[in-house]
């Protein structure tokens, strides 16, 4: 049978791993992660041109360290190991790993022994990343040194035989400077995928697939303003139409106009109608009193399924409930399944389906989140929709601290408007992962004109990420701070002071719920 065009990563718990798919996709071919104990039989049914063993934390001498269930190395198809992978070959194939003779971390210069597709393309003294304490000390049998760095002799190995390649640096990450060629190389010329995963055929593909699957039945699609689930109420209508339902409900927690802009981008750019609930009072209702953040999360989510439940009734041909889940929300991959306690109860409509007897729909499994704003650009949404920041599902409830109330919300959205206003004339706002303001339930002493002030103060909080797990808070530029500050101060009753956040998470969170 003929082998599909696309790439399988075994995940062994490297903080890289998502970065080789992302390298090989936009090198045109598809690749996915999997855990590091993925059976046999899966890999069968999935037939890929090509393996990936991703680095990882641990030592293959270490008790419990992960190794494949199967053989891989029986498959047939290249195998590529990167650090921990390499190091994997070698023990399992004979080589010898030690475990400190050359740690290395950092930049090095990569010198190659022996010009091969590999490294097709690749100048000499190219610079790449190293992170390793264990290292290959001796290779096995039938392979050969392909390159090496002053500290590593041994950096770069293949076996055109048993067509295994495997490299101790870590093409995947920025630093390497010719990694995605050689990621590049590895897929094209070496497992001789083909150019074909690219957002143009993802759209094409994926509104076939959606037809299909829902035939002549119907979907309801909850928009929540963010860009996940626009893109994919737009993608769902360019694939059934009218058979789509788009239900979004006003908590009255969103930002200033936030669901007035919503209705009428739909309407004017894709002529799609959605259903408006507007659930100001019954969520405000709920959240009377509370003050404890988890509280008022998991108070936000109950109310949003009770009001979405009660709406999607009326679409009784209903069968399909469509959700924006992206990529790093499904892989099984180990780095993310790890044991870890609840910081804060995401706000989702998880578990809805079953409840609903609804089947899920999630055109996005396979993306990340820049790749669907690419499909958005490709469907035709604005870029200034396209690239927003990131917002919460339980909305301005969390950036409220403590209780909430109609004047809070309205003071909140006035000073969000202005920070977010000035950031982008700025020219600033796509370079800030997110940024928005907070409001403090604290007062403070001030002076206005001649007249003593007792007002609220609030946050202004912007950072740096890639995905959200990390952050670092961004240095603004204080010129752009003075203005916002000023600005807020001037125009929003009921705050007289602004500061600005400087943590970075960990220890902190992005959001201060
Ligand atoms: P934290 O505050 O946990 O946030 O550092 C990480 C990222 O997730 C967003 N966030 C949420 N997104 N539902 C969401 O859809 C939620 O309940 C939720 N809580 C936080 C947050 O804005 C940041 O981008």
């Amino acid at each position: 049978m003929q082998a599909n065009e696309k790439i399988v990563i075994l995940d062994f718990g490297s903080q890289y791993t998502q970065l080789i798919a992302r390298k090989i996709r936009e090198s045109g071919v598809f690749a996915e992660i999997y855990p590091y104990n993925i059976e046999k039989s899966k890999i069968d049914v999935i037939r890929p041109k090509g393996l990936i063993l991703s680095g990882g934390p641990s030592s293959v001498y270490a008790e419990g360290a992960p190794h494949p269930v199967f053989n891989v190395f029986e498959l047939g198809i290249p195998v590529l190991g990167i650090c921990y992978g390499l190091q994997y070959i070698a023990h399992k194939l004979g080589g010898e790993v030690d475990k400190a003779a050359h740690r290395e971390f950092g930049r090095a210069e990569l010198i190659i022994d022996k010009h091969n597709l590999l490294f097709k393309d690749i100048p000499d003294n190219s610079i790449v990343w190293m992170s390793h304490g264990d290292s290959l000390t001796k290779i096995p049998d039938g392979f050969e040194i392909t390159a090496h760095t002053k500290n590593a002799p041994i950096c770069a190995i293949r076996s055109l035989e048993k067509k295994i390649w495997g490299v101790q640096f870590h093409p995947e990450v920025h630093h390497s400077e010719d990694g995605t060629q050689i990621l590049k190389n590895f897929v094209r010329e070496i497992c001789g995928c083909k150019e074909n995963w690219d957002t143009h055929s993802f759209v094409e593909n994926a509104i076939e697939e959606i037809k299909e699957k829902v035939g002549d039945k119907e979907v309801i699609c909850a928009l929540s303003g963010g860009v996940d689930s626009t893109v994919l109420a737009v993608l769902l209508h360019k694939a059934i139409g009218d058979k789509l339902h788009c239900i979004h409900i006003d908590t009255g927690l969103m930002r200033l106009n936030e669901s007035e802009e919503l209705i009428r981008l739909f309407k004017e750019s894709f002529n799609i109608s959605i259903e408006l609930i507007d659930g100001s009072e019954y969520f405000l209702n709920g959240l009377k009193n509370v003050t404890d953040p988890e509280q008022k999360r998991k108070i936000i989510g109950k109310s949003f399924i009770h009001l979405f439940e009660i709406a999607a009734k009326r679409f009784n041909n209903a069968e399909w409930l469509a959700q924006g889940t992206l990529y790093p929300d499904v892989i099984e991959s180990v780095s993310v399944k790890g044991p870890s306690v609840v910081i804060k109860t995401h706000h989702n409509v998880g578990g809805l389906p079953e409840k609903m007897g609804l089947k899920l729909i999630e055109p996005f499994r396979e993306l990340f989140k820049d790749e669907v704003r690419a499909v958005g650009r490709e469907l035709g949404v604005p870029e200034w929709f396209v690239n927003r920041h990131p917002f919460p599902g339980p909305g301005l409830g969390i950036r409220i601290l403590g209780e909430i109330s109609v004047e809070k919300i309205q003071t909140l959205q006035k000073a969000d408007a202005i920070y977010t206003e000035e950031i982008r004339k700025a020219g600033m706002y796509d370079k800030i992962w997110q940024a928005f303001v907070a409001l403090l339930p604290v007062k403070s002493v001030g002076v206005m004109g001649d007249e003593r002030t007792y007002e609220n103060a609030c946050v202004l909080r912007a950072v740096s990420s890639v995905d959200g797990m990390t952050a670092d808070w961004y240095p603004m530029p204080y010129d752009l701070l003075a203005k916002v500050s000023n600005r807020i101060i001037n125009e929003v009753p009921g705050i007289n002071r602004v500061v600005f956040d400087i943590t970075s998470k960990p220890p902190g969170t992005i959001e201060w719920e």
